[in-house]
């Protein structure tokens, strides 16, 4: 089995590789190709990568290369985990939103919709280009932003899923909690990737008893404090928003907060420049404690989970995936991009219904799902008032003032990355 990753030089590779390597059984990986422009990191992580595999016994060969269609010939499964114009653009993302007193982060508000126009059409060229060379290749998107390129990908008729490892996250953390094995907590996940809620956690499978209110009465403030949002509002939402609608739930708090702190991409890059570091010493053959800190947590055991199911080595049964909504949440198009459970095997991700939603989940994805529609747009057709008219639909934008502001920042930051400005 041939697995190549692209973005292969990213600090985040070592967390892959060890999931690859303990979960070898799931995933039998022969051969792991890490494709990246970047040489230097490449001669850093690929040896790297090499005594992990050799440290724990694994005889999966590993190799490195700046050559795309090279690298995707023959694979099984192509990784897709890159970020167009590195940390330096997103710190960029995480900035001038601020000037108008909005929230700047990477995926959501502004600063997502530059991720976004800068990276659809750079992962459409590399998802082309897998096709040509093996046309049944599983492409597996870690790309952020997830939920729209995914979209992308799927409506330029490849064969992706989008992943994130939110609710894996939370699965490892409840399981924790309940002490349970993980196996047996499922999550009735949903939303749009980075706009998710945990609407019941239950135990041993879909049709299990759903703890979700045990757990909140027994470990609510433990919860709220590590989405760093008020027990109440938990309590009175009755279910388990994802870190990420802290952006809107404390919109103007957490933009208080960015204002006087360093961006996350710059203690990212000090990171990142810490681990090459580390990763350069011949003598490390493990993942570092480190990357801990990243936002990554058990990305490589979702991959694996993922990779192994869509070409039929193992894999768990469901599992909370980017997948085409066809009809589950019935006030969004068929061709939308939702993030739910899912029955994965080598036909690939099919998603489980989804009961009801409540009206505040239900227009809050609406309105996000529209400005990812015209995001979209905006990444496939360029042009200004695409820009404007996707920043104008935003809910944490929504005013005209701010969305021209907005467009002319976005087009001034990113000009290099957009063909068509
Ligand atoms: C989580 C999200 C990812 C995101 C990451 C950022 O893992 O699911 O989509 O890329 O956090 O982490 P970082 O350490 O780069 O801030
Ligand atoms: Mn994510």
């Amino acid at each position: 089995m041939k697995l190549a990753v692209v973005g292969g030089g990213s600090t985040y590779t070592p967390e892959l590789v060890d999931g690859f390597a303990r979960l070898r059984d799931v995933l039998p990986v022969e051969e792991l190709v890490l494709v990246d422009p970047a040489a230097d990191r490449l001669d850093l992580v690929g040896p790297l990568a090499r005594r992990i595999f050799a440290k724990q016994g694994h005889d999966g060969r590993v190799t490195t290369t700046a050559d795309l269609d090279a690298a995707v010939d023959g694979a099984d499964a192509v990784l897709l985990q890159l970020r167009v114009g590195g940390q330096a653009a997103r710190e960029q993302d995480e900035t001038w939103p601020l000037d108008c007193g909005c929230v700047g982060q990477e995926t959501t508000g502004a600063g997502g919709l530059a991720k976004a126009l800068r990276t659809v059409p750079v992962v459409l060229d590399i998802a082309e280009r897998v096709r040509r060379a093996n046309p049944d290749a599983w492409i597996v998107d870690f790309t952020n932003p997830v939920g729209i390129v995914t979209r992308a990908l799927l409506q330029a008729g490849h064969k992706a899923v989008g992943l994130c490892n939110v609710a894996i996250g939370f699965q490892r953390r409840f399981a924790a909690t309940l002490d349970v094995d993980p196996s047996q907590v499922f999550l009735n996940h949903v939303g749009l990737n980075h706009l998710t809620w945990e609407n019941g956690v239950r135990l041993g499978g879909p049709e299990g008893a759903d703890v979700l209110p045990r757990l909140l009465a027994e470990s609510g403030d433990e919860i709220a404090d590590s989405l760093r949002l008020p027990r109440a509002a938990l309590d009175r939402l009755g279910v388990i928003p994802s870190y990420y609608l802290r952006y809107y739930y404390a919109h103007d708090e957490v933009v208080r907060e960015m204002t006087t702190k360093p961006s996350r991409a710059a203690e990212v890059a000090a990171m990142e420049r810490e681990l090459l570091g580390l990763y350069a010493d011949p003598a490390l053959d493990e993942k570092p404690a480190l990357l801990a800190k990243r936002g990554g947590a058990f990305y490589s055991e979702a991959a694996v989970d993922l990779t192994a199911s869509l070409i039929g080595t193992g894999g768990s049964p469901y599992q909370v995936v980017n997948v085409r909504n066809g009809g589950t949440l019935p006030f969004l198009p068929d061709d939308a991009v939702i993030e739910v459970q899912a029955r994965v095997d080598a036909h690939g991700a099919d998603p489980l219904p989804v009961p009801e939603l409540d009206p505040l989940q239900r227009g809050l994805i609406a309105s996000v799902f529209a400005y990812e529609e015209l995001a979209l747009e905006a990444a496939l057709r360029g042009g200004r008032d695409r820009v404007f008219k996707a920043l104008l639909a935003h809910p944490l934008i929504g005013q005209y003032a701010y969305a021209d502001t907005l467009t002319d920042r976005l087009l001034a930051h990113n000009r290099e990355h957009l063909a068509w400005a």
